[in-house]
């Protein structure tokens, strides 16, 4: 049994790297497919992105079938699980003729070449994207949080939880009501009830506006003031409890609070959203270097969760940050940061020594055994020497079951 543990041990890498497809290669804990054509955790999709290229029959998933196939880079019989697999030999002849006149994200293809729009890709087929994209304009969320008093409301329990019906019967009318109110402010946008108090009801609340600004950080404060500021004024003149005609109706009746400014704040969290379309938004984020904002990605060095790719490069794709290793075909890594690099070959050879190792072992044994019998032999010289013929059966033998 050990012997097989033993084995299997070893062998596990040896499986997994053939359970990439398509030529993907496996470093440790993923396939790493030719990104331009396939994807997918064993690289089994074909890539459908609609490129600015020749091509002109679409390959679908539908391309995709149940029957075993084995691809260019695998020996046949290697794998003991049926997978399906794309049918390779049907489109590969309309594909490579045309791959080298493929670019992506818009970019041209000039005689050899992909023309990338260089602010915000590059890459022999312009498919990575910039680690750090300036940006002219930012998006500036500012939020204030402020109070009112609202006269002609019951202060309930039910408040405290702002999913309760009467909770959200009081947000429906405030909203409508503060967009009046807060009609002055620059870039308003909306406001939402933080907590409701007892007294009549104070109602906190958070008035958010946006603005774009030319890229400067040192302005974000001058326009927090500025907004802030509205705020006070917008909250000045809200006395509305002498013109509350009807205190039963659905109007609610408002007077300001001493204090009525309880915190601002800002926040740049939309300014990355826009720069390279929705599709790579997500992979960018602020970051301020000198007073001036960029976006920038995991792949931007210097930042505090910035990617350590320890032995490859970092790239931006369509997936998202990840590492490529270097010399995948000599080395697997052990993690997606390309850590831990083991060479293929001292892999194949520590495989061989093992088994080498366990046959030896196995031997010697025999040989212990063979020579215990061979003087067992010479006393009782009448004993068959087929007694011997055990070492023959080594892989059955099991001494715990009693003869
Ligand atoms: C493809 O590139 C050409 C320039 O080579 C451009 O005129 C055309 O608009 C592009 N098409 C798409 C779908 O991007
Ligand atoms: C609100 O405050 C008033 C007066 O201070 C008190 O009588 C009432 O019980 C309080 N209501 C709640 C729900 O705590
Ligand atoms: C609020 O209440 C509604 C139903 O009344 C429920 O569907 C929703 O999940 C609740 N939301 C929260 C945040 O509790
Ligand atoms: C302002 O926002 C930042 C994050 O955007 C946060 O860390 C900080 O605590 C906030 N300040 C206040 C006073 O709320
Ligand atoms: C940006 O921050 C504001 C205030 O914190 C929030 O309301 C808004 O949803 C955020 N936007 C994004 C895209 O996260
Ligand atoms: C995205 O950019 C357009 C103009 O380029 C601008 O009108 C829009 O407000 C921007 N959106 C965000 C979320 O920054
Ligand atoms: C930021 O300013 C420092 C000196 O003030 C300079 O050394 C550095 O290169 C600047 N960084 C950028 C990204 O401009």
């Amino acid at each position: 049994m050990k012997t097989w543990a033993l084995f299997l041990f070893f062998l596990v890498p040896c499986v997994e790297a053939e359970l990439c497809y398509n030529g993907g290669t496996f470093d440790g804990t993923k396939c790493i497919c030719d990104e331009d054509l396939y994807y997918g955790p064993q690289c089994e999709f074909l890539v459908q992105e609609t490129l600015n290229g020749t091509v002109t029959t679409s390959i679908t998933s539908s391309a995709l079938s149940g029957e075993i196939s084995t691809s260019p880079t695998h020996p046949a019989g290697t794998r003991t699980t049926p997978h399906p697999t794309i049918p390779i030999s049907t489109t590969s002849t309309a594909f490579t003729t045309t791959t080298s006149q493929l670019c992506y994200n818009g970019g041209i293809f000039e005689g050899t070449k992909c023309i990338c729009d260089k602010d915000l890709y590059y890459g022999p087929k312009c498919e990575f994207l910039q680690d750090e994209i300036s940006v002219t304009e930012l998006s500036v969320t500012i939020t204030v949080e402020a109070r009112v008093r609202v006269t002609n409301r019951e202060f309930k329990k039910s408040l405290e939880d702002l999913n309760s019906s009467y909770s959200r019967e009081i947000h429906a009318q405030f909203k409508k009501q503060m967009k009046v109110v807060y009609g002055g402010v620059p870039g308003y946008r909306d406001v939402e009830i933080l907590r409701m108090r007892n007294g009549s009801i104070i109602v906190e609340h958070k008035i958010i506006s946006q603005v774009l600004i030319w890229n400067n950080e040192e302005i974000i404060p001058h326009i927090m003031e500025i907004i802030t500021e509205a705020v006070i004024h917008a909250l000045k003149n809200i006395h509305t409890e002498g013109e509350c005609i009807e205190p039963s109706g659905p109007e609610l009746c408002f007077v300001s609070l001493p204090n009525s400014i309880l915190n601002a704040n800002y926040s740049l969290n939309d300014t990355c959203k826009n720069i390279s379309g929705v599709k790579y938004a997500e992979y960018y984020y602020p970051h301020i270097t000198n007073g001036t904002v960029r976006c920038v990605s995991r792949c931007f060095s210097g930042i505090q969760d910035s990617i350590n790719c320890f032995n490859g490069v970092c790239r931006v794709s369509e997936i998202g940050p990840h590492c490529i290793c270097d010399n995948l075909d000599m080395f697997w890594y052990l993690n997606n940061y390309c850590q831990f690099p083991i060479q293929k070959i001292v892999l194949g050879l520590s495989l061989a020594l093992a088994v080498f190792f366990v046959i030896s072992i196995i031997l010697v044994i025999c040989l212990i055994e063979a020579k215990h019998k061979s003087k067992a032999k010479r006393k009782k010289s009448r004993k068959s020497w087929s007694d011997n013929a055990d070492c023959d059966k080594m892989g059955q033998r099991n001494p715990v079951f009693p003869e």
